[in-house]
């Protein structure tokens, strides 16, 4: 029956975290999959998930099914966390928000609609994206095309080029953008630029998507919604999925959202209805685990506090990590500019490693990278830095 099936090649990160799994050397280093690890090589639990999880078991509630969009405590949270509390948009009721299972449970749900609502549209990528971004609107039959953004020879953006082509693009294209923290590259727009993008995207009509998964990795928790705020304020619709999988270090509860910022109430009634049959076709209905953390660490002022020292301590670590980085590199390799480890946000920095260099540093140094070249900034640790930058050097020269 199922012999005409085509193997599954597997997906370039997670076969190559189960790969780095499997590795016996005790030595390995996990630079592959985006997980913050903390200095000793764990996942953290954060306290404050951890005290809304025994208030949960505490509480020993039922667990009936959540509505198709989820918890409305979530919601609302997911809300005020994404554009302020206090937006116009939120006040006008303009915004349709669903829990997702994460947030590629969202990119799905919202690939899926464009799919029925916006049939021919096609979606445009930044160049390089996340793997799983193309996979994911391919997969539902939406044709994927890129835009220019990571410059190979300065480890910047090809800002310009960006313009240049979101400029050409037919009305109502699907403009997928990295809110903060861009996977692969690290590297993002700054505000300025951001400003600058508003009225290209107004003036050909384009429908931004934007990804948020790393918020608070960037510049701060407020700072890294700032596209957020500045789209919905410009009065553009789009979509917005954000996790909570990284900021809450919940990766395995599937904690995330899809926005939709409409142009009035009435339309957002229309979209969160018809993201509604899509989820029911899709899973049904979200986690009520993920709600619970996710809304009482947002609803309670403790909780909240204590979560926002955490995100600012990780986000720290990694800073520190990436100045160890690149202060051990610059000495082993002199001539060599590593400045990029410095200017790129978030877990992820473009390497510019080769694939061949990228086998070496696995095969000979049990040194796990994607094979783009992209490293995970965050599986460093004082324990590590310097072998990795070490086994680095050595494939570089
Ligand atoms: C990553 O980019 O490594 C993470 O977002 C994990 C994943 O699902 O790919």
């Amino acid at each position: 029956m199922f012999q005409h099936l085509e193997p599954y090649a597997g997906d370039p990160i997670l076969s190559l975290n189960d790969a780095f799994q499997k590795d016996p050397r005790p030595d390995k280093i996990n630079l592959s999959i985006g997980i913050y690890f903390d200095d000793a090589g764990r996942i953290p639990v954060l306290g404050c998930v951890h005290e809304a999880e025994s208030r949960m078991l505490a509480a020993s509630g039922a667990k009936p099914y959540l509505p198709i969009d989820g918890s409305p405590a979530m919601r609302k949270a997911v809300q005020g966390l994404l554009f302020g509390a206090d937006h116009e948009a939120l006040r006008s009721g303009r915004v349709a928000t669903l829990q997702t299972v994460g947030s590629s449970g969202g990119l799905k749900v919202g690939a899926d609609f464009i799919k029925r609502w916006f049939p021919g549209t096609q979606v445009w990528v930044s160049d390089p994206t996340w793997d799983n971004h193309r996979a994911m609107f391919e997969g539902a039959g939406v044709q994927v095309n890129t835009y220019p953004y990571y410059d190979p020879a300065t480890g910047g953006l090809r800002f310009e080029a960006m313009l240049e082509t979101l400029r050409s693009l037919p009305a109502r294209s699907v403009v997928l953008l990295h809110a903060c923290c861009h996977n692969p590259t690290g590297v993002d727009l700054t505000r300025a630029q951001w400003e600058q993008l508003v009225p290209v995207l107004r003036e050909r009509e384009l429908l931004p998507y934007l990804d948020l998964a790393y918020q608070g990795y960037g510049d701060g928790i407020d700072e890294d919604a700032f596209a957020v705020r500045l789209l919905a304020t410009s009065g553009l619709s789009f979509f917005i999925a954000n996790s909570f999988s990284k900021s809450m270090s919940v990766y395995g509860e599937r904690a995330g959202a899809l926005s939709v910022v409409c142009g009035s109430a009435a339309e957002a009634a229309l979209v969160a209805g018809q993201m509604q049959a899509t989820v029911r076709r899709n899973y049904s209905s979200p986690a009520i685990h993920a709600a619970g953390i996710v809304s009482q660490v947002l609803g309670d002022p403790g909780l909240r506090a204590s979560w926002a020292a955490d995100v600012a301590a990780m986000r720290d670590r990694i800073l520190t990590m990436r100045r160890d980085l690149h202060g051990v590199l610059s000495a082993r390799v002199p001539g060599r500019d590593f400045n990029y480890f410095l200017s790129q946000r978030g877990m992820f920095s473009y390497t510019g490693l080769s694939a061949a260099q990228v086998d070496r540093l696995r095969d000979e140094f049990g040194v796990y990278l994607v094979r783009s070249g992209r490293m995970c900034v965050a599986g460093l640790n004082t324990g590590n830095v310097e072998r990795t930058a070490a086994a680095m050097a050595a494939v570089i020269s």
